[in-house]
């Protein structure tokens, strides 16, 4: 890509420097978990990988920095520890650090204590007595008594190194808690982030606000604040910066900051690539004029894009087609754009995501290789490549339910932040086969339509992650009106999600469904089936193609 990343954007937040949480990722499941949990606690958290540099750490004073669980197991040959000179550079900023699992073995072994295999290895829900008179992570309130835990160790704790004290044992005797209050060190040898965890999020608090004396400061207003003034000092005063709107909340929140930083010296463009929802070109620049009142350019490149796409029947090569479409179109918008303001805009902005980041730096031992470009799939269009513009990233330290809170606060309207994710080659994935064959694309928009709405009106469009029809490239025997009829089949699918990486379908009732049926048939010519996708991801993945 020929762009680079302009400031960096650390910290964020006004006050953040001080009631900083730094995550060592040591590749667990559910260490975005504890990043997020942290924040949802109103703390700025960032997570960097276990093994990063020191050097890349410089700059920030945590006040405590929590080293993640991870697969591995503190004996095998290459297992990740944090870097060299991390214990000084904690105890320099003042900082806690708290182990979790695979994090708490680390600090264990490292100050000269004693992992093994154990004997007792532990999965799943546990219980764990907190055996101390007084400890820091529970409170004397808790002494004597058992919560439920969420374990997840194959290696134990036997040895403590000097000055530490076993705080909560497991039912089985394993070592569950320990603590070494004078030198700020502490571990837990289960998950506190989990929902199993049953008073998990209680030892988090009572480890950021009573023992590491963190404030609570962190506020989507500031995270505007901060960001508004980077783009300021960023962006000089006679500067230009274009944007590529997709219609979705990302790009759309990521625009609307740069727009209230700089302006109209922002340029948006929105391309409509022929492979848009029913009326969703009408929809969104309606969003983009009237509600956020951004300087936007419509391009219809629908034909551009259809007669490539014609004959192609093969996904990877409709996505790859699409991605080139894509940045002609944005090349012709950047260079009309030079002509009309008289000079070359010098930045782009982009969506991109804290996952998006965090992705792109996996953790130690993942076997996955660092690299700084997001994945191909979610970054359709690409960037020009000759294009020397500089990113601003305003939404890189977000998570997604984040940046509906920015964009809420920025009055991005909410039915425009609950929005159902949308690929970015749009109908194209699922109309199967050549999307150009017969009036597939407008049978589909119609069916999808009727799909949506019937959702919206049930009031379960915000309980479900993603809904949509897709368009069988197969024709069907039936009955409509005393006729025999060849017509089109289209699938239903709607799923439920965390994140898209893994999704359920979703169960509607039986009367909800008769009446969809009833209505794509007697209102969409060409259709006379319809079925549901009843398929969980994995097996299969949310898009058809
Ligand atoms: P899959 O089909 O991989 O989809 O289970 C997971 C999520 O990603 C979306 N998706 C895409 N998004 N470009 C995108 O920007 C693509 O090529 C693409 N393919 C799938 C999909 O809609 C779901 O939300």
């Amino acid at each position: 890509m020929g762009s680079t990343a302009a400031a960096s954007v650390l910290p964020v937040s006004a006050g953040s420097g001080e009631n900083l949480v730094l995550i060592l990722d040591y590749g667990s499941q559910y260490t975005h978990l504890i990043t997020r949990r942290v924040r949802q606690l109103g703390v700025l958290s960032l997570c960097v990988s276990g093994t990063a540099p020191l050097a890349s750490l410089e700059g920030l004073r945590p006040r405590a920095v929590i080293l993640s669980g991870g697969p591995h197991s503190v004996h095998a040959a290459g297992a990740p520890a944090f870097p060299e000179g991390f214990l000084d550079f904690a105890a320099a900023a003042g900082a806690h650090v708290l182990g979790v699992c695979y994090g708490m073995q680390l600090l264990v072994q490292s100050l000269g204590g004693a992992v093994v295999p154990g004997e007792r290895q532990e999965y799943g829900k546990m219980d764990v007595e907190v055996t101390a008179a007084s400890s820091a992570l529970y409170g004397e309130a808790e002494t004597g008594k058992r919560q439920t835990v969420w374990m997840s160790h194959g290696d134990e704790v036997v040895r403590l190194p000097e000055g530490f004290e076993v705080v909560a044992r497991s039912v089985q005797g394993a070592v569950a808690a320990i603590e070494y209050r004078e030198k700020r060190f502490y571990g837990l040898q289960y998950h506190p982030e989990v929902t199993h965890s049953a008073q998990g999020m209680e030892t988090l608090c009572r480890f950021l606000f009573n023992v590491c004396g963190i404030k609570a400061d962190w506020k989507m207003q500031d995270v505007l604040d901060e960001e508004i003034k980077t783009i300021q000092s960023t962006v000089g005063p006679d500067e230009h910066v274009i944007c590529a709107l997709s219609g979705g909340v990302d790009s759309t929140v990521a625009a609307t900051l740069v727009h209230k930083a700089i302006g109209d010296r922002l340029h948006c463009v929105f391309v409509d690539n022929g492979l848009l929802r029913y009326k969703e070109r009408e929809r969104v620049m309606t969003t983009f004029e009237s509600d956020l009142h951004l300087p936007v350019t419509c391009v219809d490149a629908s034909e551009q894009f259809l007669s490539k796409l014609k004959g192609v029947e093969d996904p990877e090569q409709k996505r790859k087609i699409i991605g080139r479409e894509f940045i002609a179109v944005f090349d012709e918008f950047a260079h009309k754009l030079e002509q009309k303001i008289g000079k070359r805009p010098e930045f782009l902005v982009q969506g991109t995501l804290y996952p998006d980041v965090i992705e792109s730096c996996p953790p130690p031992g993942s076997g996955r290789t660092h690299s700084h470009t997001i994945k191909s799939h979610h970054n359709v269009g690409g960037l020009p490549k000759d294009m020397k513009l500089k990113l601003i990233e305003p939404l890189k330290l977000l998570f997604k339910d984040e940046v509906r809170k920015l964009g809420s606060i920025l009055n991005v309207p909410d039915s425009f932040l609950k929005r159902h994710p949308f690929p970015g080659p749009g109908l194209a994935v699922r109309v199967l086969g050549d999307v150009t064959q017969g009036n597939a694309l407008e049978v589909l928009r119609q069916v999808d339509e009727i799909f949506v709405q019937a959702i919206k009106d049930a009031g379960l469009y915000d309980k479900i992650w993603q809904a949509f029809a897709v368009f069988l490239p197969v024709q069907t025997v039936g009955v409509q009106g005393d006729q025999r009829t060849h017509s089109n089949a289209v699938v239903l699918r709607a799923i439920t999600s965390e994140d898209g990486m893994t999704a359920d379908w979703y169960y509607f009732d039986h009367a909800f469904l008769v009446d969809v049926v009833n209505k794509i048939c007697n209102n969409v010519r060409g259709i006379n089936r319809v079925c549901q996708d009843i398929t969980s991801k994995p097996p299969a993945t949310v898009e058809w193609e």
